[in-house]
């Protein structure tokens, strides 16, 4: 199976950066079909992306977007929107955008259904605080967030999953490879109860936070972790490009 490399740039890069980091991504040679490859940036260099790349890889998303497809929502951009921009994807419930930005569980919920009806596919952030693991409620936040996130959605929409504690992001501080393969064992087995996966198949569930080209290998190594969602190293070619052939030799090797 195809791993996922997806970087978040953030509040970072201009058009000029921007798309000298699209063009080294998209030159960066891998073996063909093992490696999907997004990036995320500020909607205002999105369309500008849109019409650089040649081919459609790397894939592009949106870091946000609203609900509605149109409205007075002043500052807003519509799923809609977004999608004509050039946007494939977009980033659902950021912990940024919850901790920040007022989002929820309901909001989240409703943005998912916007997302879906303009025909992106999602990639539903979940992830607990330190207070929360600290008291053993890791499993309770992430079914929780799954579950609000995922009401009334068919079990054949499309769907990404990110697990990004959010302790980890923006920290250094990265989850030990024991603790990433246990959320992300009880994120599959929730999407499974819920009739979203089996072991035929099942949501790509990346993890995020903190991943650099040294902790990347003994994380990708785990059969539950499908890819990542890069921050910090997704900014410069060198490191992001590292972590996803880190990905890809341990594909190789599973
Ligand atoms: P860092 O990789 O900078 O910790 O950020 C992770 C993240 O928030 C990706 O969405």
């Amino acid at each position: 199976m195809s791993r996922i490399l997806a970087g978040n740039w953030k509040m970072n890069l201009g058009v000029a950066e921007g798309t000298a980091l699209l063009r080294a991504i998209g030159d960066h040679a891998v073996p063909a079909g093992s490696l999907t490859t997004v990036v995320f940036p500020p909607l205002t260099i999105l369309a500008a992306l849109a019409r650089e790349r040649r081919i459609q890889d790397p894939k592009l998303g949106v870091q946000n977007c609203h609900a509605e497809p149109k409205g007075p929502f002043t500052g807003e951009v519509s799923p809609e929107m977004a999608r004509e921009a050039g946007a494939e994807l977009a980033l659902v419930g950021h912990s940024e955008r919850r901790r920040l930005f007022c989002e929820n569980d309901a909001s989240v919920q409703a943005k998912m259904k916007g997302v879906l009806r303009a025909g992106l596919k999602p990639v539903l952030c979940i992830g607990e605080t330190l207070a929360e693991r600290e008291r053993r409620e890791t499993r309770d936040v992430l079914s929780r967030q799954l579950g609000r996130a995922l009401e009334g959605i068919p079990a054949r929409a499309p769907l990404w999953v990110a697990y990004e504690p959010v302790w980890a992001i923006g920290t250094g501080v990265v989850a030990t490879v024991d603790e990433v393969a246990e959320a992300h064992g009880w994120v599959l087995e929730e999407l499974g109860r819920m009739g979203r996966g089996s072991a035929a198949g099942h949501p790509p569930v990346l993890y995020g936070g903190s991943v650099d080209p040294k902790n990347a290998s003994g994380l990708a190594a785990l059969p539950e972790v499908d890819g990542f969602l890069v921050g910090g190293a997704s900014l410069a070619a060198e490191t992001f490009l590292a972590i996803g052939d880190a990905l890809v030799k341990a594909e190789h090797a599973i």
